[in-house]
């Protein structure tokens, strides 16, 4: 088959990875109602191009809080990259380092943190708050000291959502993958500990934005929250003084029926859109959805799931293709919008 979208190569990564494995990504929590809808509110948003402008010089390149980017695009933090290709995470931020984009690397990554950052990517690192404090400090410092420059703190994960997949197909990851930044807590635990709800460490439950705050005091790096879906959360963590917010819903895999995050953008950056940076993710699959993203007020999307269709059918190279995708199809809705740089993007482009 000819892989000419993200969908096709959704479908070869399916083909060639073990049924469970691709389970373990594809899927989401309950019904999959989220799931689903994080596409079908894409699908649903029109846009209203403007004709007759000059678009013959364009250029996709920005910059996520004052990082410059080729294109508004970052890695979504996934993890486990190895169960899609032995290279794993590895092959990821190369192909990111290369694409010149930023990776935010999963705190559950297959690969330890300072073997991604020997790469040499604009990386950031995504973690939760540990019951023990002790694991996430030591991280935090881990993370600074390997390089990075920015902490993604996934607040949308009090308990784990019901992954019913991961029941039926009993879902385990093969030996030798496991979360390698946990072995220097849990030794070959970090394993044994991942299946059914999947993380090796325990989350802390009893969250709040007090703890938030106390993340911020902590880190000399600037950190970011994944997994706001209103506004006056994205006010409040304004308050805590995170860095910029990412609106998410966890790609469907935490509270089903919650709202698609591009449902949720207009509200989330009403409320903080002048005060910070704000991003979106949840079921990109085209440079159009980007368009609509930004023209909804994202400073920029993240996407999950494709860079890990691109990495199982052809590890670095395939996720180098994602990219030249997302690159294409953003370039082409652009210049048939009437934009020659992502700055004139807008809220006139949409209609509904
Ligand atoms: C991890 O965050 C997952 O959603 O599986």
């Amino acid at each position: 088959m000819k892989l000419i979208n993200l969908f096709d190569y959704e479908q070869a990564a399916q083909s060639k990875m073990r049924a469970s494995f691709f389970g373990y990504y594809a899927g989401g929590a309950g019904d999959e109602i989220t799931l689903r809808e994080n596409r079908t509110v894409f699908d649903s948003i029109k846009l209203r191009p403007r004709v007759l402008i000059d678009v013959s010089h364009r250029t996709l390149e920005t910059t996520i809080l004052g990082h410059p980017t080729a294109l508004p695009v970052v890695i979504a933090p996934m993890a486990l990259a190895k169960l899609a290709h032995r290279k794993g995470e590895v092959a990821i931020a190369t192909a990111a380092k290369k694409a010149g984009i930023i990776h935010c690397l999963s705190t559950l990554s297959s690969t330890s943190l300072e073997t991604v950052a020997s790469v040499g990517a604009a990386n950031w690192f995504q973690l939760y708050i540990y019951k023990e404090r002790g694991i996430t400090t030591r991280l935090i410092e881990r993370a600074a000291a390997a390089g990075y420059k920015a902490l993604v703190l996934t607040v949308d994960t009090a308990v784990v959502g019901v992954r019913e997949n991961l029941l039926r197909t009993g879902f385990r990851p093969p030996r030798g993958v496991k979360a390698e930044n946990f072995t220097e807590f849990y030794g070959a635990k970090a394993a044994l500990r991942l299946p059914a709800q999947f993380s090796p460490i325990d989350f802390d439950s009893s969250l709040t934005w007090d703890d938030l705050k106390w993340l911020i005091a902590n880190s000399s790096l600037p950190v970011l929250v994944k997994g706001v879906l209103r506004g006056d959360d994205a006010k409040r963590a304004i308050d805590c003084g995170v860095a910029g917010i990412i609106v998410s819903n966890h790609g469907g895999r935490q509270l089903d029926t919650a709202v698609a995050g591009i449902k949720a953008l207009p509200e989330v950056v009403a409320a903080v859109g002048a005060q910070t940076e704000v991003l979106v993710d949840g079921g990109i699959r085209r440079g159009t959805d980007i368009v609509k993203a930004l023209a909804l007020g994202a400073r920029a999307v993240l996407v999950g799931r494709p860079v890990l269709w691109g990495l199982a059918v052809s590890a670095q190279k395939g996720v180098e293709q994602i990219f030249d995708v997302l690159k294409r199809e953003l370039d082409i809705a652009m210049a048939l919008c009437g934009c020659s740089s992502v700055g004139e993007i807008g809220p006139d482009l949409i209609t509904e």
